[in-house]
């Protein structure tokens, strides 16, 4: 009797792949420290398409996307490459960033992500989530030297996200959780620059540590404590305890040395045109992301009006219910 034999899988000329950039509502930084985060998918990421080739990488921004690091950061090409493993040098990868790289918005996750799904299909294997995850972080810590895993499981889980990293006997655990809202809610993302590197804002945030121990950790725990109450009042729908907890984290988050003036202008001026709360997001420096949780979508627009004429890239993202 013959045996049935596997039909040689037929590679497609082109694959595509795709994931969204994302938004840290509460607890960057602080999750490096076991404290809980919550993160939100944005509705623009990055895309990638991939194809038979000699190992080119190519990285442009969508329209309307600013960014002068661009050009100079070598930073998509090692991510690519750290991806495709040993393919990469028989692959051809072209990148669309659709959001600012470098400011805090999850593009280095999502383009590992993207490129590692693209790699899934060509190869015609699924994943279960927890693997990607891992694959995702090897590739992002050269990116952020030692991530969290945050940004990649908020880019592969997509949604509203709930995250926390423990450690027990040198082994990290990873607790993710896609969450639902009682009700939509708005953000208005903001970007002014760049943050200048995330794995350089750990180690400043390590530096406050050596200096002042015990009142850093209270700092870590107070942050700890601001996301678990800001996430809870959030999910249930409470915007008004939402908007006063993201306020709060930026004033800590502020006096750790991840708010610059420009960054603080924009935080302020968010707030006077009507946002119940705006803080800061991401690895935090000069520049960066920033975003304001609205009371509704026509004040969201109201506020982003108000971004914009202040001289920094907007757009309103909603969290469904
Ligand atoms: O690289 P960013 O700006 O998305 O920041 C990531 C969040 C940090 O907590 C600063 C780092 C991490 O890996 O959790």
């Amino acid at each position: 009797m013959a045996l049935a034999q596997r039909k040689p899988h037929a590679e497609p000329a082109v694959v595509l792949g795709a994931a969204p950039g994302k938004v840290i509502l509460f607890g960057e930084h602080a999750v490096v420290y076991g404290q809980p985060a919550l993160g939100v998918a944005l509705g623009r990421g990055v895309r990638v398409s991939v194809r038979k080739g000699s190992g080119k990488v190519e990285a442009k921004l969508a329209e309307g996307v600013r960014s002068p690091e661009l050009a100079a950061s070598a930073t998509p090409e090692k991510l690519v490459k750290a991806a495709l493993g040993a393919r990469a040098e028989e692959l051809d990868v072209e990148i669309e960033i659709e959001v600012p790289p470098l400011a805090g918005l999850g593009t280095s996750a999502a383009l590992a992500i993207a490129v590692l799904r693209a790699k899934d299909a060509l190869d015609d294997v699924t994943e279960p989530a927890e693997v990607m995850l891992d694959r995702a972080m090897e590739v992002e810590n050269l990116a952020h030297g030692a991530s969290s895993g945050l940004d990649p499981a908020i880019c592969l889980y997509g949604g509203v996200v709930e995250f926390q990293r423990r450690e027990t006997k040198g082994k990290n655990k990873l607790q993710v959780r896609r969450v639902t809202p009682a009700l939509s809610f708005h953000l208005v993302i903001g970007v002014h620059g760049t943050h200048g590197g995330t794995k350089d804002r750990i180690r400043g945030v390590a530096m406050v540590r050596e200096q002042m121990p015990q009142a850093f950790d209270a700092s870590i725990k107070a942050l700890g404590q601001i996301s678990r109450a800001g996430s809870k009042a959030l999910i249930k729908g409470d915007l008004e305890v939402a908007g006063r907890a993201l306020d709060l984290a930026h004033g800590v988050l502020s006096g750790l040395g991840l708010v610059g003036d420009a960054i603080e202008h924009h935080v302020r001026n968010a707030r006077r045109a009507g946002a119940l709360g705006a803080k800061m997001s991401g690895a935090g420096g000069s520049g960066g992301a920033f975003f304001a949780l609205a009371p509704d979508f026509q004040a969201a627009q109201r506020v982003k009006e108000a971004i914009e004429a202040a001289g920094a890239m907007s757009w309103v993202e909603t969290a469904a219910e």
